[in-house]
């Protein structure tokens, strides 16, 4: 059975009244029949999720090529489930100079608090890498492709590296969202999640998932969020789990139009770059066509002029796109990512004055969505020239 027929399928259904779906229990408290059964029936609480919860997991699993699956309550708890769960005081932890924004801020300054030293590493630079492994690292923290400016690392390569040296490797997965990459099967330890992204889909919920398929890996994982007591709600976990069913089917559609719009980005004067894996003229194109099987709706482009007002007109011209921090569901969006880029690289500080336009394409009719930029970029001409 194919994986889209499985993720829609994955539902046994038991007892008399069986539904596609699982019931969703909200529960804190799970009734044990006796003595024996307080201290060894599982879930024999609700902190430990119950059966939505397990349906997730499974789904998740599958996606992932894992064979244990940790939800947590968003996606930067399970970036920071999954860097905590594989450092201890004194430990170096390495992560890409790329991670979303507030990844890198777990790392640098919370568990800096914990006794954990952090050093950054330029996504593309296998060299800088190498020689950061070699002076002592525990573990190395990945994105693929980077928050915002989309770099795609060598994962094969740094797992080699890795797996020589005993680090453990971290991969945030969200923008494939399992669909098109599968980071377990390249090596990679642990792969985490924004369910809150595609896997939901629909822009109203929040969840995290942290997957393994290495038993020692689970052991530490399944530890620590059980220390920290990290769970996620049932009716958030039934928001992820009916995303599952039709995930595959959005994903194709994201790509399509947003191929669509990245290519007739490129053609356009106003724009100086357009940074989307699945274009020749990315740098790391090669590496997404070996590493991944497709690509998301999310993406970058630049334009060309640095005025404030020229792209307050763009933004004003818009009527479909809606200035969001957030992707991954039905909507298109987009945002200006001005203060967002505090980089090592110094080849994006540069593009610090909003001039990197992060560009989620959703699921509306690609026509529209040209059109609407049309308005945009027509709008800024017209600023440009007044
Ligand atoms: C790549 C990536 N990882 C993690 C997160 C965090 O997800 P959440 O907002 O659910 O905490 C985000 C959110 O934008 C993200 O873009």
């Amino acid at each position: 059975m194919k994986r889209s027929t499985r993720l829609i399928h994955n539902h046994a259904g038991t007892g008399p009244r069986r539904t596609v779906n699982p019931p969703v229990e909200r529960a804190s408290t799970v009734l044990l029949a006796d003595r024996k059964a307080l201290y060894s029936q599982k879930p024999g609480y609700g902190r430990m999720g119950l059966s939505v919860h397990r349906e997730l997991e499974a789904a998740m699993c599958d996606l992932e090529q894992a064979t244990h699956t940790y939800l947590t309550p968003s996606g930067l708890s399970a970036c920071a489930v999954a860097a905590a769960s594989v450092v201890n005081a004194g430990d170096t932890l390495l992560i890409s100079d790329s991670i979303y924004g507030p990844s890198r801020r777990f790392c640098e300054k919370r568990l800096k608090r914990m006794g954990v030293t952090c050093k950054r590493f330029h996504p593309r630079d296998l060299k800088q890498i190498e020689t950061l492994m070699d002076e002592g690292a525990q573990a190395v923290f990945l994105e693929a492709p980077g928050s915002l400016t989309f770099e795609v690392s060598d994962t094969p390569a740094i797992v080699k590296l890795a797996k020589a040296r005993g680090i453990k490797t971290i991969m945030d997965n969200t923008w494939s969202a399992g669909v098109f990459h599968q980071p377990l099967a390249l090596g990679v330890d642990i792969s985490v999640q924004a369910l809150t992204k595609y896997v939901v889909g629909h822009a109203d919920a929040f969840g995290g998932a942290v997957m393994t398929a290495d038993r020692e890996t689970a052991r530490e994982i399944d530890d620590l969020t059980e220390d920290w007591g990290i769970s996620i709600g049932p009716e958030e976990a039934y928001s992820a789990l009916r995303g599952t069913r039709t995930l595959p089917t959005r994903l194709a559609q994201h790509e399509k139009n947003a191929v669509r719009i990245a290519n007739w980005l490129e053609t356009l004067e106003a724009v100086d770059s357009v940074i989307h894996p699945a274009l020749p003229s990315h740098p790391d194109h090669e590496l997404w066509k070996r590493d991944f099987s497709g690509s998301s709706g999310l993406f970058s482009f630049i334009l060309k002029g640095d005025c404030d007002a020229e792209i307050d007109a763009f933004i004003s011209g818009l009527e479909i796109f809606r200035l969001g921090f957030s992707w991954g569901g039905f909507e298109s969006l987009l945002i200006p990512c001005d203060e967002q880029l505090t980089r090592l690289a110094k080849d994006w500080t540069e593009y610090r004055n909003g001039r990197l336009i992060r560009i989620h394409v959703g699921l509306e009719d690609p026509e529209d969505l040209v059109e609407d930029l049309e308005r945009a970029f027509s709008a800024l001409a017209d600023e440009k020239n007044t």
